[in-house]
């Protein structure tokens, strides 16, 4: 028998959109769906590793094996990833996390008036990825980039940004949400397109170069 890809390596997973309220009711968030970064968990527990996967809020069956820590916002997302990124071996960012939060949520519903439009004031979020590569022994990093133009360009620009090894351009036709994608891997090698396909099977394949990374070839 074949000793699993990755196993006894352990694997943190990002997937999903992050929710940021706004007031009780309301708030900014995307139209990820988890799809892509469940089918990656799986894939990895699949190939024997241990797998710990913190999500936004979606509606996917937590994968069987995996460790789910559900979140809501940018911030509880980052806190979950950063208290256990260091044991880490790799760290997998899927989640579509917002840019901005509303620099702090109404205590109640915002009310309609007729004066002018309420305006929203926004701060930054954390980069979750790239803190997780700055840290002294950083896990291996692999990030993703969804874009509906110009893929290499952004692609190869956001890994250099995140100063990560490995980042999976994911090429947006059919906006968030399908059961199928189109994924293109850069990294130091150059860049691998991935067959057109189902989530998982590119989740598979997405694994199967992760440990090739991880052994070094
Ligand atoms: O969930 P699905 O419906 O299946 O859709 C999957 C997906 C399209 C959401 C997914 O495959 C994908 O591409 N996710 C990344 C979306 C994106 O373009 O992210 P970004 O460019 O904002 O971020 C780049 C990378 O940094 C990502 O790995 C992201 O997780 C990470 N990041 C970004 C911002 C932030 N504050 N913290 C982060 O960790």
């Amino acid at each position: 028998l074949q000793p699993k890809l990755l196993a006894g390596r352990k694997v943190l997973i990002t997937a999903g959109p992050t929710f940021e309220a706004i007031d009780p009711v309301r708030g900014i968030t995307n139209l990820s769906s988890g799809k892509m970064g469940f089918a990656v968990a799986r894939a990895a527990r699949e190939a024997g590793a241990e797998v710990t996967l913190v999500c936004g809020p979606v509606s996917q069956p937590t994968p069987r094996g995996v460790t789910r820590i559900d979140v809501t916002g940018a911030l509880d997302m980052h806190r979950e990833v950063m208290a256990r990124a260091a044991a880490q071996d790799v760290f997998v960012g899927v989640a579509a996390v917002a840019d901005y939060r509303p620099q702090a949520a109404a205590e109640h519903k915002i009310k309609k008036d007729d004066g002018a439009p309420p305006a929203i004031m926004l701060v930054e979020n954390p980069d979750i990825l790239a803190e997780v590569a700055a840290l002294p022994k950083p896990p291996l990093c692999v990030g993703f980039a969804a874009e509906s133009r110009n893929l290499a360009d952004y692609a190869r620009k956001k890994r250099a940004k995140k100063k990560i090894p490995l980042i999976a351009g994911n090429l947006i036709e059919h906006g968030f949400g399908g059961e199928d994608n189109t994924l293109v891997l850069f990294d130091d090698a150059g860049q691998t397109p991935l067959p057109p396909g189902p989530k998982s099977e590119l989740a598979r394949a997405l694994v199967a170069h992760i440990a090739r990374l991880l052994r070094g070839d």
